[in-house]
């Protein structure tokens, strides 16, 4: 019979990846709480109608990416393709709102987006996000900005740059939406297939092709800057203004759009310097009408950004940032069998009750074996225990990291191996 294999764009995180995993986790679980964010676990799966209004019918995610079934009671679901509708509905479901004027809410979660799988691009991936609901000041924004560079420094990471726009508010989006198109008509027939597509439904997507004909026209569109209406632009300048003042450094990119449409005011990306094509390391901007789009009666004011993990992986591998494995394990404890082997099964237990992490031998192998797999477990040390061992209470302890060895009673075992944590 075939083997069964994982599917076109998954991974098996083994335990030597698991281990950078862990250590990026609680890196970012770190920093959020510096910036007093808490963590928000919402459903893998949601009604489609939620991502399909939130996100936007004709981005690119809603119209061809997302995993969506029927289940038994013939409802439309969908694995979640990003978190950031999920957060906003849950905030609205629960009342958040109303229990505290700013909710400061993260997620580390797998995501699932049904694209051609290339390096840095993967069917299910893991985003760690931040969305800040309620304030609507640029103080907020710019702390959002801050909280991604923080993890990004303190996981050591130097080869990235931050990108900045503004997308404005409706009425600033109306006006530049016809003079981007008036720009563009002229040029449309020399432009890509997608981008003809986009002239009606999402102009402004246009601004994010990367088809080289497209581009040398676009070099010359008309900036959105320029259309910004009073509020927007006091808000971007208030922005750069903070970014300035907190000495962050970031380059203003005119042609920043975002694929997702609920985007108001700022949008911002962290581009790894490293990364090829698949260079976004992470992004994000203010969302204020994404709560109406779902269905509140309310303007709720948000901002936040998400940041792909497998990415970071990538980018922090390139700059020889991730750590070795440390197996943690404290002794291994070889037997010779039988009765030997039972009594160190009983002392593993006591040693782990006292917070000792120990391998015992599970295969019934020659010491010689077990040694060797003591070495390969990445043990501190091993203990060697047979009849004699236990007539007497005494055995020799094996320092493996030092090469020494020395004898001890086995009431002492506890202390002494206690003793080198120090
Ligand atoms: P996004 O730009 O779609 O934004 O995704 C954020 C990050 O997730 C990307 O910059 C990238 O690092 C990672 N990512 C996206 N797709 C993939 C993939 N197929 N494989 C690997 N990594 C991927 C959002 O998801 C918004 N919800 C961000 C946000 C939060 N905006 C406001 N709040």
């Amino acid at each position: 019979m075939k083997r069964i294999k994982r599917i076109k764009g998954t991974q098996d995180i083994l335990p030597e990846t698991s281990f950078k995993w862990q250590y990026i986790e609680n890196t970012v679980r770190k920093i959020m709480v510096r910036y007093g964010y808490h963590e928000i676990r919402t459903p893998m799966f949601e009604m489609t109608e939620l991502f399909a209004r939130g996100i936007g019918q004709l981005t690119d995610i809603v119209s061809k990416e997302m995993y969506t079934f029927t289940d038994r009671s013939k409802k439309s679901i969908t694995l979640r393709p990003e978190c950031t509708a999920p957060v906003m509905r849950a905030y609205l479901e629960n009342n958040l709102g109303e229990a505290r004027p700013v909710q400061k809410l993260y997620y580390i979660s797998p995501m699932f987006r049904q694209e051609n799988p290339q390096a840095g691009r993967l069917r299910q991936f893991h985003q760690f996000g931040v969305e800040c609901i309620g304030p609507s000041a640029p103080e907020a924004d710019v702390e959002t900005i801050l909280l991604g560079l923080d993890i990004y420094q303190e996981l050591g990471l130097t080869n990235f740059t931050v990108k900045i726009n503004s997308v404005g508010d409706a009425e600033s989006r109306i006006n530049y939406k016809a003079r981007l198109k008036e720009f563009l008509e002229p040029h449309l027939t020399r432009m890509c297939h997608t981008c003809q597509e986009r002239y009606d439904s999402n102009p402004m997507r246009i601004l994010d092709c990367k088809n080289e004909s497209c581009n040398s026209i676009l070099s010359d569109a008309p900036q959105i800057i320029d259309s910004l209406t009073t509020d927007a632009r006091e808000h971007f300048n208030k922005v750069l203004s903070l970014l300035d003042q907190n000495e962050v450094e970031y380059q203003i990119d005119h042609r920043l759009v975002r694929g997702l449409d609920y985007y108001t005011f700022t949008a911002y990306e962290f581009i790894g310097g490293g990364l090829g094509a698949q260079n976004a390391l992470g992004g994000g901007g203010r969302y204020d009408l994404l709560a109406e789009e779902i269905g509140s009666k309310k303007q709720t004011c948000a901002v936040g950004f998400a940041a792909g993990i497998e990415r970071l992986i990538m980018a922090m591998e390139e700059e020889n940032l991730l750590p070795q494995i440390n197996s943690g394990i404290d002794v291994f404890i070889a037997t010779f069998g039988g009765e030997t082997q039972d009594a160190g099964f009983k002392l593993a237990r006591t040693l782990r009750k006292n917070d000792i992490s120990v391998h015992t031998e599970l295969m019934g192998r020659s010491l010689k074996a077990q040694m060797r797999e003591a070495n390969r477990s990445g043990a501190r040390f091993a203990l060697i225990l047979g009849e004699e061992e236990i007539k007497t209470g005494r055995a020799a302890l094996k320092d493996l990291l030092q090469s020494e060895q020395k004898e001890i009673a086995l009431s002492d075992l506890v202390d002494e191996i206690l003793k080198t944590r120090e």
